[in-house]
């Protein structure tokens, strides 16, 4: 049992969540700064300190980190230029600057994969992230940034009807990785001080399309969903008409992946952190045992949740 607080800021989120729970199942003391308590708790279930605020808010911020060793900052604002800005940077200039009073021995932030290209530079969410990451390196605390490409999590949420849609004309394959298994490099971060002050790509262990990753999750998970690819321009379009330019963040990195593919070199988070090591197949089959009610172990073995 360890004495260690942390702090997740993010953890009612796809990537926060599995974090949060896994730094609990190693015995630290796991803070969550929630915008909505009842929530939180309903998603996580009890065993974690709750801190209601938002991290735009500098009181909450500091609040909420008062007394703890470390914070793990896993953000995701409505994806137009506006909000990523005011949540993503604002809010990590806020946590970076009280983590630096405090006296926070580590800060851990989960930025984007194309977030040090140059390609990349002209995208408004990724210069929310990229200010971001400047605002940590600045700010005197020691940091560890994750710029992870594709988490295989994603794949429920291109489900609409009953069309699994693809975004762009997704032809390159990249490293997808499952939010568990980057919960666990997280971990070993916090506890390895060669991660501080490091920038580390996170990339899954087999490399695949979109399209095909998708087509296994049908047939695996939703049996009679089919997947269909709506160009960029036109998913674009729908955005700006109906969306409020809520998925502009989304589409630029889709447009990135489609143009360039996978940025990075995920050799140092591997070295570092251990390798990831669950396959879109075994992710899915995982998934398909959890709507039955059986737990998948990581050896295969079976049992009812
Ligand atoms: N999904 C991927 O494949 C992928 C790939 C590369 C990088 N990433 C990055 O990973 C990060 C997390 O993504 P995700 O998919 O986990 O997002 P998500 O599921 O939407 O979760 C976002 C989290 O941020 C919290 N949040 C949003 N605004 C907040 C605010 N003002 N104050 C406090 N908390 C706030 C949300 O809390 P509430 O519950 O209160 O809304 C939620 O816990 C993002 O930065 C994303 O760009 C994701």
């Amino acid at each position: 049992m360890t004495s260690d607080r942390l702090l997740v800021i993010g953890g009612t989120g796809l990537v926060g969540q599995p974090v949060a729970c896994a730094l609990r199942g190693e015995g630290y003391t796991v803070r969550l700064l929630v915008r909505d308590a009842r929530r939180a708790r309903a998603l996580l279930g009890e065993g974690y300190e709750l801190v209601e605020g938002d991290v735009t808010d500098g009181t909450a911020v500091e609040r909420a980190l008062d007394g703890c060793a470390a914070v793990y900052v896993s953000l995701r604002a409505a994806g137009t230029p506006q909000e990523m800005e005011r949540v993503e940077h604002q809010g990590v200039v806020r946590v970076a600057a009280a983590a630096r009073r405090i006296g926070i021995a580590r800060l851990m932030y989960v930025s984007g994969s194309f977030v040090g290209e140059p390609l990349a530079a002209g995208a408004p969410g990724d210069q929310a992230k990229r200010r971001a990451e400047e605002a940590i390196r600045t700010s005197g605390v020691p940091y560890t940034i994750f710029r992870p490409t594709y988490f295989m999590d994603t794949l429920p949420r291109h489900i609409q009807g009953r069309f699994a849609v693809v975004l762009g004309r997704q032809r390159q394959a990249l490293r997808m990785v499952a939010a568990t298994d980057f919960a666990a490099m997280v971990v070993r971060a916090w506890r390895v001080p060669q991660a501080a002050g490091c920038a580390l790509y996170i990339q899954g262990p087999e490399a695949i399309t979109i399209p095909d990753a998708l087509r296994q999750y049908c047939r695996l998970v939703e049996p009679g969903k089919r997947a269909v690819t709506v160009p960029l321009g036109i998913m674009a379009a729908v955005d700006s008409l109906l969306a409020g330019g809520k998925l502009r963040h989304t589409l630029d990195v889709m447009r990135l992946l489609q143009r360039v593919g996978e940025p990075g070199d995920a050799g140092e988070a591997n070295r570092l952190l251990g390798a990831p090591t669950t396959t879109v197949r075994e992710w899915c089959e995982r998934r398909r045992a959890a709507r039955q009610g059986v737990h998948v172990a990581e050896n295969g073995q079976r049992r009812p949740t």
